[in-house]
């Protein structure tokens, strides 16, 4: 049985996940509002990948015979400068993930909950993969500038992306 306080910090993370979701779905919708639609398409998956993330949680709460306790979210940013912009904050926003994972995994090494520490690990390895892949866009970007022909070879490459298949349990 998990301690009340890993529980509610798992149910924190779980919020965290459900903000970032919707945070990118707020991208999402900015991006395609100024014709960004491969942008826009990559943020759309982003959403569920994290939605996904948050299911990840629930589900192992339940399966620990956990009370998960659903918080509201809070409204996400809506207006950006730029979609060089709009990639910025995602890669930030990866990067206060990946402290509250490593957060999340510090608590369950100090009260001993082994079990949630192996899911846990599956978070790090994820975080890895997730600031490594939104550096890459990020860096991309800020070669193009404004190079609008670039600009839109980069939105066209980033309509490119696959829902991953390793992010669902199903
Ligand atoms: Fe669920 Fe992108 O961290």
């Amino acid at each position: 049985m998990l301690s009340q306080v890993m529980q509610g910090a798992i149910n924190e993370q779980i919020n965290n996940e459900l903000l970032s979701s919707y945070t990118y779905l707020s991208m999402a919708v900015w991006c395609e509002h100024k014709q960004f639609i491969g942008c826009a398409h990559w943020m759309r998956l982003q959403s569920e990948e994290e939605r996904i993330h948050a299911m990840r949680l629930v589900d192992f709460l339940l399966a620990r015979n956990g009370k998960v306790v659903l918080q509201p979210i809070a409204q996400p940013e809506i207006d950006f400068e730029s979609v060089v912009q709009v990639f910025d904050k995602a890669l930030a926003q990866e990067q206060i993930v990946t402290q509250q994972i490593d957060g999340l995994y510090e608590l369950a090494f100090n009260e001993k909950a082994f079990a949630a520490l192996v899911e846990l690990e599956w978070f790090i390895t994820e975080q890895v993969e997730e600031e490594k892949t939104a550096r890459e866009i990020v860096h991309k970007f800020h070669m193009v500038e404004d190079d609008s022909a670039a600009l839109l070879d980069l939105d066209r490459e980033l309509s490119q992306r696959a829902p991953e298949a390793a992010a669902s349990k199903a």
